[in-house]
């Protein structure tokens, strides 16, 4: 079995949280590559594939949804787990965070078998839009210990897939 993990990412907060994913599978003896959504070649590889989006306006960075209209039929016949960031606050370290209407449609599109909502980043010299929602909202809500935990839950969900 061989996962893909994938994302679309505007200032590298949901890139570093797909790295994270990827590391913590590959600490369970998944083998694991990642890719920005936007240089995903071939899927021939891989048996599952984990999309993330960063969210801007509830709407999934482009990239992400891009890959998943695009290479739909391929993610149909895949299993195919998604996650969003993120909250700038500690919201999705207290609750389950549900997917926004956009990406809950993604998921129904490629029949996703899951998602989790991941709290953001905006580093406070975030310049533009994002600098002047900096200016009350900076900080790193990524949590690590949260990325392992869904980790543990997809590999071993995973390998039960495969096992059955
Ligand atoms: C203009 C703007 C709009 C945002 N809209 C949302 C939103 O609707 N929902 C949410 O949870 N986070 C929202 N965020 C927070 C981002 O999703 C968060 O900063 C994320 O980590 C960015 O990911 P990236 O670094 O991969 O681009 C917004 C951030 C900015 C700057």
């Amino acid at each position: 079995m061989r996962v893909l993990v994938t994302y679309g990412s505007k200032m590298g907060g949901t890139a570093g949280l797909a790295d994270m994913l990827a590391a913590e599978l590959v600490a369970q003896g998944i083998p694991t590559d990642v890719s920005d959504a936007d240089s995903v070649g071939s899927l021939a590889d891989y048996d599952a594939v984990v999309v993330g989006g960063a969210l801007y306006a509830t709407r999934w960075h482009r990239a992400a949804r891009r890959f998943v209209k695009r290479r739909t039929a391929e993610l149909r016949t895949r299993k195919v787990f998604m996650f969003s960031s993120g909250p700038l606050d500690d919201s999705a370290a207290t609750t389950e965070i549900p997917p926004t209407r956009q990406v809950q449609r993604l998921m129904e599109r490629v029949g996703a078998r899951e998602h989790k909502t991941f709290g953001g980043w905006l580093p406070a010299d975030a310049k533009g839009m994002a600098g002047s929602m900096a200016k009350e909202h900076s900080g790193d809500w990524r949590d690590p210990d949260l990325v392992k935990e869904w980790a543990d839950h997809l590999g071993r969900a995973l390998q039960e897939s495969t096992a059955a």
